[in-house]
């Protein structure tokens, strides 16, 4: 008998990557990943709904025919500036015999943590249980069969505009699959890359796309934070473009084959040729010419990103290490910039899977599509077509797995 299978959907500003998978007992094994281009969004946001729609479909029909699976419902990832996130709070007196939590108690505190302003044309995406607090015990991971008379909870609450959200949900209808949920791209990134110590410690995700750097942060376990920057590596390649007077083809294929952020004294002066914008003169530059085009754009998104996080994340929250991934982090040198940049570590962040399939989903690009089958089930809750996602039911799983 097959196991049951999970399938994302990450709608990218530059490709739309579907991954059907199973659960194993060593892990998520992935059974079929499918990419087509994709032109209809900008900064993570739908411009060209038919363009999306077509994109989808060969996504999804490639996933399909190398898997041998048909997808019918899947998790769809989100980004763009119109999801905002915060932390919150939920108070509940506990409902048990003898003042014991019961599972009802927690459902009842996250929805409680859920009663926040919301615009009308904002809706709430997740609402992520951070830790519990039972009768002022602070750090409970999970409360359920503990003592005690009040349950608090600290969540983190991810919001999108709703407009953008139907639009994404259009897409995905009218290429013939019913969304399970959504999620927010850089807490799926996160759940195929980062280590559970990582999160632990305290670690900032950097996922550099080609429209958008989605971010999250890491402590105690739990995202404390998540935002997006809307710059991605393909404003890098518009200012080569820009720079070297080339088409944008031209300057992605220099970016990829020369393009580097590490200042190395060994290759600086290596040269190379780049095609005018007819294409019929060849200029030679050298590497070093072409990073001072690079480092300055990359510095602008790292600088972005850390503005965010030092707006949001306590000061007190201890940052370890910065974990970069998206097709963004293919740049070679990225992992020096990013650590000279933030004054710790850096890594490239791949997805981790098991199976025939996992060398070749170990590509940063494949974070998001790969994490929305990690995340995708455990996630919150969210209303399509009235009927409700039953993540409930597989929250007290959730919880143990995350935490034992
Ligand atoms: N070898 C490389 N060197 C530098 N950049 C690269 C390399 N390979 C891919 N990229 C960049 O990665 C970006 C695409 O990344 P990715 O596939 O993660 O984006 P996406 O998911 O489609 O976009 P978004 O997440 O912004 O919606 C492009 O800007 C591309 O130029
Ligand atoms: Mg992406």
């Amino acid at each position: 008998m097959r196991n049951e299978t999970i399938a994302g959907l990450d709608i990218g500003t530059t490709k739309t990557c579907t991954v059907v998978a199973t659960n194993t007992p060593a892990g998520i094994e992935v059974l079929g990943v499918g990419e087509a281009p994709s032109t209809g969004l900008r900064k993570g946001v739908i411009t060209d709904l038919e363009e999306t729609i077509r994109s989808i479909e060969a996504a999804t029909e490639r996933a399909e025919r190398m898997s041998g699976v048909h997808i019918s419902e899947v998790y769809v990832g989100v980004t763009g500036e119109h999801v905002h996130s915060r932390n919150s709070r939920g108070v509940v007196a506990t409902s048990g015999e003898d003042r014991e939590v019961v599972a009802g108690d927690v459902r009842r505190v996250v929805e409680a943590s859920k009663i926040i302003d919301v615009s009308a044309e904002r809706q709430i995406i997740h609402a992520l249980p951070r830790h519990f607090t039972v009768d002022g015990q602070e750090g409970v991971a999970d409360p359920v069969g503990m003592s005690g008379g009040r349950l608090e909870v600290d969540t983190h609450i991810v919001t999108g505009g709703s407009t953008f959200i139907q639009n994404v949900l259009k897409c995905v209808h009218r290429a013939g699959l019913e969304p399970a949920a959504i999620v927010f791209e850089p807490l799926a990134s996160s759940a195929s890359t980062l280590l559970p110590e990582e999160k632990h410690v305290g670690v900032v995700l950097l996922d550099i796309g080609g429209g958008t750097t989605d971010v999250a942060v890491y402590t105690g376990g739990g995202a404390v934070h998540t935002s997006t920057v809307p710059l991605g590596g393909n404003v890098l390649t518009n200012d080569i473009s820009l720079g070297l007077r080339t088409t944008f083809a031209e300057a992605e294929r220099v970016k990829r084959a020369y393009g580097s952020a590490a200042n190395d004294e060994a290759s600086a002066d290596e040269s190379f040729t780049v095609k005018s914008l007819d294409g019929r003169l060849t200029r030679e530059l050298n590497r070093a010419q072409l990073r001072a085009i690079i480092v300055p754009r990359l510095v602008e998104i790292f600088r972005l990103a850390r503005t965010q996080i030092a707006e949001r994340v306590p000061r007190d929250v201890l940052l370890a290490e910065v974990v970069l991934t998206g097709g963004g982090a293919h740049l070679q040198g990225i992992e020096t910039a990013a650590a000279q940049f933030f004054g710790v570590p850096a890594r490239v962040g791949v997805p981790t899977t098991v199976g025939a399939l996992n060398d070749a989903v170990k590509q940063p690009q494949f974070a998001t599509a790969v994490g929305l089958v990690m995340f995708g089930p455990k996630a919150d809750g969210i209303t399509f077509n009235g009927r409700r996602h039953h993540a409930w039911s597989r929250l007290a799983g959730w919880l143990s797995d995350m935490w034992n």
